[in-house]
C-alpha cells in the first residue's frame, strides 16, 4: 500500500514539472524580482526545499539560443537588442556633451546574455574593503568556498597554449563540480600572444591565475564557456535549466514588477517588523 502511494506520488511529482511561463498560483513562499545570475541561483537554492513553492519574475524574455548570444565570438552583437535595456546616461559634459549608452542584460539570464564572459574575481583588498566597511563575512576566505561552488574549471587544453599566452592555473582556488562552466577558447588570437611579450618588455606581470585573489598585472582571463561545445554557459544554463524539472519552481518572463506590496502595503516599510507580525509568512 505504502509503496503504491509512494509510485503515485512519484509520478503526480513527474507530471508536475513546470516548463517556462506556466500558469500561476494566486501566492508564493517565495517570489524573486530579477532573472540574472542573482536571481537564478537564489530561485535555484531555495527551490532545493520541494516544501516551498517559488516564484522569479523575469522583465525580459528567454532566449532561444540564438548563435548570437551562444557564440563567443558573437560577443557584442546582442547589445541594444530586446536583451539590453538601452538604458543611456544624461549628456556628458566631458564627452562630447552627448548621452553614453548603458548596457544591461534583459532577459533570463541577466547581463550573462550579453556580457563579455569574462571570468574575474575581485582581488583579496576589495572584499578586505568590504570587511572594513562593516560586512562581516564577506572577505576573500569567506568567499573562496563560494566562487568555487559556482563553477566547473576546465584549465587550458595543452603546456603549449598555456606557454604561449601566459595562462597560468591555480588549481586549489578553482571548483570542478558547480554549475557555470569555465573554460579556454579553442580559437586565440596569437596578437594576444605578442601583447603579453610586449607587457613583459614593460615589467608588468604575466602568467599567474586572474582569479587567486591577486589581480595586477596582466592576464589571459578564463571565460564562462562550455569546453565541449564552445558556447557560453549562461546564468539560465547554469541554474534554470538543470532545474526545470523541479515542481515547486515558477519562472515566468516578460514580468516587469513595477511595485512590491508587504502584506498589502506599499514597499517603503520596515520588512522586518512586517514579518514578525506575520511569522506564517517565509518573507
Ligand atoms: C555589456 C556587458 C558586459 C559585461 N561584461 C562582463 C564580463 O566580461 N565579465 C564579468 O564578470 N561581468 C561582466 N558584466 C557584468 C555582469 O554581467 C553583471 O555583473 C551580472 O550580470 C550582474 O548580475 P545580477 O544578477 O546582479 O544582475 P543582472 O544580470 O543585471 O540581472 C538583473 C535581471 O533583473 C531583471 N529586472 C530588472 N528590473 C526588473 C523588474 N522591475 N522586474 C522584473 N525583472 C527585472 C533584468 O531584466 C535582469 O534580467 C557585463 C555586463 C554587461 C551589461
Ligand atoms: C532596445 O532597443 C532595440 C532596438 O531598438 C529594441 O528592439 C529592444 O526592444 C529594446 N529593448 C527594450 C528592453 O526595450
Ligand atoms: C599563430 O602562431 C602559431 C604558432 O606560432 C603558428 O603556427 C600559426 O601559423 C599562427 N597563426 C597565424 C594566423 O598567424
Amino acid at each position: 500500500m505504502f509503496v503504491l502511494l509512494g509510485f503515485a506520488l512519484c509520478i503526480v511529482r513527474i507530471v508536475l514539472s513546470l516548463p517556462l511561463n506556466s500558469p500561476l498560483l494566486p501566492s508564493y513562499d517565495y517570489i524573486i524580482v530579477g532573472g540574472g545570475p542573482a536571481g537564478l541561483t537564489i530561485a535555484n537554492r531555495l527551490s532545493e526545499d520541494p516544501e516551498v513553492n517559488v516564484l522569479l519574475l523575469e522583465a525580459g524574455p528567454a532566449d532561444h539560443g540564438e548563435s548570437t548570444i551562444a557564440l563567443p565570438g558573437m560577443i557584442g552583437d546582442e547589445i541594444g537588442s530586446r536583451y539590453d535595456w538601452n538604458l543611456s546616461t544624461t549628456a556628458q559634459t566631458y564627452l562630447n556633451g552627448e548621452p553614453r549608452t548603458i548596457s544591461q542584460g534583459h532577459g533570463l539570464g541577466g547581463g550573462t546574455l550579453i556580457n563579455g564572459m569574462l571570468w574575474n574575481r575581485g582581488g583579496v583588498g576589495d572584499y578586505e574593503a568590504w570587511v572594513q566597511l562593516g560586512n562581516e563575512g564577506w572577505s576573500w576566505d569567506d568567499l573562496l568556498p563560494y566562487f568555487r561552488k559556482s563553477e566547473t574549471y576546465t584549465p587550458v587544453s595543452t603546456e603549449e597554449l598555456a606557454m604561449q599566452f601566459s595562462i597560468e592555473a591555480d588549481a586549489d582556488v578553482h571548483g570542478y563540480d558547480g554549475p557555470v562552466k569555465v573554460s579556454f577558447p579553442h580559437f586565440m588570437w596569437n596578437s594576444s600572444a605578442v601583447l603579453f611579450e610586449a607587457l613583459n618588455e614593460l615589467g608588468v606581470t604575466t602568467a599567474y591565475d586572474p582569479n587567486a585573489g591577486l589581480i595586477a598585472g596582466a592576464s589571459f582571463l578564463p571565460l564562462n564557456l562550455d569546453p565541449a561545445l564552445q558556447t557560453r554557459s549562461t546564468a539560465r544554463t547554469a541554474y534554470y535549466d538543470p532545474v526545470l524539472g523541479r515542481a515547486n519552481l515558477w519562472v515566468s518572463t516578460g514580468q516587469y514588477a513595477t511595485r512590491i506590496l508587504f502584506d498589502g502595503r506599499d514597499g517603503a516599510i520596515d520588512v522586518t517588523a512586517s514579518q514578525s507580525q506575520d511569522s506564517n509568512s517565509h518573507g
